[in-house]
Order: C-alpha cells, then sequence, then structure tokens
C-alpha cells in the first residue's frame, strides 16, 4: 500500500544515474538550484522524492538513499527529447525566461509533455499515502497538479514554480496556455518566488478559465491570494526560495575549504583580484555579457590583466538542445580571444571550467573570490549568490548582482547591475574591484543577514503553512 506522508514530485531525482567511461553505473548529485534547495530540506524529513534518473531508458527500482526513498520514473530517449528537451527546454524554458531565445512551438513536444506529466502523476498516486501531501516542482510538470487530484481527491497538493512567471503578454503566446493554467488549478496553494508572478496567474486565471479572485492581498508571503475552483480554494503566493545557509557557513569555516581557498589564490598567482562566475551553461546566465565587459575593461585598460584573474565555472547543461550549444561555443570563443589577447605564458586572464565541481570545492571557490558576478538576463531567484554570501563569515568580498534575478530584492546591497547595460556592468565591476574594505565589509554584513535569517527551512515551512501541511509557528 502506499506509504509516504510526504512526496516532493520532480523532473529530476535529486541523483542522477551516470555512466562512467568503463560503462559502470554511478549515482552523482543532480544539476541546479532545485535539488540544492529541496534536497537537504527532505533528507531532514525522510519523505519520498519521485523523479527521472536523469538518463533515457532506464529501469530503475524505488531505492533509499540515506533515509530518502526515491521512485523513479523512467523516459524513453523520444520522451527525454521531446518531453524534456523540446518542451520543457526550447520551449516553457525560454518563454518564462522573458523569451530571452525564442521558444519553439512545437505539437508533438506538447503531446509528450501531457503523456509524460500523466505518467509522473500515476507514479505519485502509487506513493502516496491517503491524505499524503504532495509537493509538485517546477516547470516541467505543471499538468500534475490537476491530474493527480483527479487520481487522488484526498491528497493535499502543492506546487512550486522554481523559473520565473512571465509577463502575460508572452504567456498568452503559448497555443496550450489554457492547460497549464488548468493543470496547475489542481494544486491546493501555487508558489511563485515573486509577488509579480503570482499576480500575472492569478489575471490569466480570470482570463483563460474564468475564475475569479475571491479575497487577499495578492501574492504577500504567507498570505496568498486566492481563486475559487468549484468547491475548492485554490491559494496563489510568493514565496522566495533560500539556501540551507548555516550549513554553508559552517562548512566554509572548516580547516579543509578556508586551506584549500588559500591553495586556490596561490594557484591562480594570487592576483589583486580573484572574479568568480558560478552558473550551469545557459543562455539566460548572461556569462558572455560578463566576459564582454571584462575585455572590455582590459582593453580600455580600466583593469590591468596582471591584476585580475576571473574564474567562470559553467556547470555542463542541456548539451544537446541547440542554444546551449550555440551559447557555449560563443563563450568558448570569447574566453579565447581575451586570453589570446591578455595572457603571459603561466598566466591566463580567464580560467574556464566546463565541468560540475562538488559543495566542498565551490565553497573554497566562494571563500577564494573577491568579486562574485552574476549577470542573468532573467533568473527566478539565482541561488548561487546566497551561497556566496553564506560563505562570506570573514565579510570580505563583493556580490555584483543583475536586477534581473529574484535574489536582487532581498540582497540589495549588491552592487546591482541592468546587465542588457554593459558599461554599468564595466563600472558596477570596477567598483566592486576597487571596493574600500569597509564599506564592502559594511555591505557584506547586510546582505549576511538577509541569508542567514531567511534560509530554505524558513521558505519550505512558510510554503508548507500556507498549504495547511504544517502547524503555524
Ligand atoms: C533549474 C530548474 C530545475 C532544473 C535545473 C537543472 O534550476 O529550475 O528544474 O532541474 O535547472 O536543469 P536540468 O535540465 O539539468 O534538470
Amino acid at each position: 500500500a502506499p506509504s509516504a506522508d510526504f512526496v516532493v514530485v520532480a523532473n529530476r531525482l535529486p541523483v542522477d544515474l551516470d555512466h562512467g567511461v568503463d560503462g559502470e553505473r554511478r549515482w552523482t548529485a543532480s544539476p541546479g538550484g532545485l535539488v540544492s534547495a529541496l534536497e537537504p530540506f527532505l533528507r531532514s524529513r525522510k519523505g519520498a522524492w519521485v523523479g527521472w534518473p536523469g538518463v533515457p531508458d532506464v529501469e530503475v527500482a524505488e531505492f533509499d538513499d540515506d533515509g530518502l526513498v526515491l521512485h523513479p520514473v523512467s523516459l524513453t530517449a523520444a520522451e527525454v527529447r521531446d518531453y524534456y528537451e523540446g518542451f520543457s527546454n526550447a520551449t516553457l524554458w525560454p518563454l518564462y525566461h522573458d523569451v530571452v531565445a525564442p521558444p519553439v512551438f512545437d505539437r508533438s513536444w506538447w503531446d509528450s509533455y501531457v503523456r509524460v506529466n500523466r505518467r509522473f502523476a500515476e507514479a505519485s498516486a502509487a506513493v502516496a499515502a491517503h491524505g499524503a501531501t504532495v509537493w509538485i516542482q517546477d516547470y516541467q510538470l505543471q499538468l500534475v497538479p490537476a491530474m493527480l487530484r483527479e487520481l487522488r481527491p484526498d491528497l493535499r497538493i502543492g506546487f512550486f514554480l522554481h523559473i520565473p512567471f512571465p509577463p502575460v503578454e508572452l504567456f498568452m503566446q503559448l497555443p496550450w496556455r489554457a492547460e497549464i493554467v488548468r493543470g496547475l488549478i489542481g494544486a491546493d496553494l501555487i508558489g511563485f518566488h515573486r509577488p509579480g508572478g503570482a499576480q500575472n496567474f492569478l489575471w490569466l486565471a480570470r482570463q483563460l478559465v474564468g475564475l475569479e479572485p475571491t479575497r487577499g492581498a495578492v501574492g504577500v508571503r504567507s498570505r496568498p491570494g486566492m481563486v475559487q475552483v468549484g468547491d475548492r480554494t485554490v491559494r496563489v503566493g510568493a514565496f522566495p526560495i533560500s539556501i540551507d545557509a548555516a550549513g554553508l557557513d559552517t562548512l566554509a569555516r572548516s580547516k579543509s575549504v578556508v586551506e584549500r581557498a588559500k591553495q586556490l589564490r596561490a594557484d591562480l598567482g594570487n592576483p589583486k583580484a580573484v572574479l568568480l562566475g558560478v552558473d550551469r551553461l545557459d543562455y539566460t546566465k548572461g556569462i558572455d555579457l560578463r566576459l564582454q565587459a571584462l575585455h572590455e575593461l582590459l582593453h580600455e585598460e580600466r583593469v590591468k590583466p596582471e591584476d585580475v584573474t576571473f574564474v567562470q565555472l559553467a556547470t555542463p547543461s542541456r548539451e544537446r538542445v541547440e542554444h546551449y550549444q550555440r551559447m557555449r561555443g560563443e563563450i568558448e570563443q570569447m574566453v579565447g580571444r581575451i586570453n589570446g589577447e591578455f595572457a603571459r605564458v603561466g598566466h591566463p586572464v580567464v580560467h574556464y571550467l566546463h565541468q560540475s565541481v562538488d559543495r566542498t570545492e565551490l565553497a573554497a571557490f566562494f571563500s577564494a573570490a573577491d568579486v562574485m558576478v552574476v549577470t542573468p538576463l532573467r533568473d527566478g531567484m539565482n541561488l548561487v549568490c546566497k551561497e556566496y554570501v553564506a560563505t562570506r563569515a570573514d565579510l570580505g568580498g563583493a556580490l555584483v548582482l543583475s536586477e534581473f534575478a529574484g535574489a536582487a530584492s532581498e540582497l540589495t546591497s549588491a552592487f546591482l547591475v541592468n546587465p542588457h547595460d554593459l558599461d554599468g556592468v564595466k563600472n558596477a565591476l570596477e567598483a566592486a574591484i576597487t571596493l574600500d574594505p569597509a564599506e564592502g565589509r559594511r555591505r557584506m554584513r547586510a546582505m549576511r543577514r538577509q541569508v542567514l535569517t531567511h534560509d530554505v527551512d524558513r521558505w519550505a515551512r512558510s510554503f508548507l503553512q500556507a498549504l495547511g501541511a504544517e502547524p503555524v509557528d
């Protein structure tokens, strides 16, 4: 009998099945902010997690991963192409990120999205105990709430969107816009990062499904707006996600991380300023823009190549999707160009790693960086900038942050930039590089106060309280 009282449903499991060169299978940590935020929380709850193991055509039985029960959902190669790479990441992803790249509308991708969403709904229904709470995550699974409600009206269903919810004019382009809204309102609570997303959704629910908002300040944290769907009330609100701030703070203070950070700086030749970018290699992240800003600063001799080192860690992501391939080519060309013009033998200006880096090594990079550069054109929240702040108990370092990341409304003491304004980005980089240490400490202290008091546990609890799945404290 289904036995889990608390179930998370996400496209990916928190671990990815990897095939080593020897053909041997091993599990590695999944990429992205969703997993890094939710995994520590769910582990503390001993919940169940329904998701895809990250490779096509494998059947894996459910298994216990250190107290967390994982329920793999398998996808065929065609479904990976149509549902995941296609509809999720070449239609919804660019559409929801302000059409930074043109979204592709393909009817066969949509059919695959519907079929796979149904499989996730069925898998969740088979796992959840009577009256359980099921928390569905992100844009890949927007039809699951309504499908699951039909199968299991006894469940308490939450949905959270980890990426931006777009302006209504953009959402209206989607041929399946009404189906998506109907899918989402199967949930009891629909959460977004920002009040604007909640507001947009409520407007669309009225326009496309004829639902009237009933009451409440829309999108205010813990006081969600509502719509009436038959005899059900669906709540809609904003819940800005965060990180395991205390865990990262502790990790960054550990001897091994402190020493590794020193080692990294030495390996980089102890330059005056280490600049750092950490992103999935994604065209929304503005990696090309920050490289261009650096190139111009070097060219104009506003920064000297011997004074700065830029480290870009770019986690491989969605490598078979065309736009990702193109962006990768462009970035690698720019890295080559900057080093070609400004490096000396043994001293590249840009260090570029197209690799994933584990948590401890990442904490060391954060600790070693004088300037963290986060310049997405659009980002739901962006957790990397919060992670950077959490590792800086020494109050060192500076953050250059795009206004178009959700985190910008919390981290107001960062150097906030419009990433489309290249001169503005250059000025901010220069200001961050030459920042007066006392002023830097003041800024970092303010940002740390926000991040350490608004961690992922608080985020999850406030969502689950609004869902009625957790007592209000
Ligand atoms: C973002 C999305 C997640 C996704 C992650 C990694 O954080 O919001 O849903 O899992 O990117 O992307 P991937 O396509 O590799 O799962």
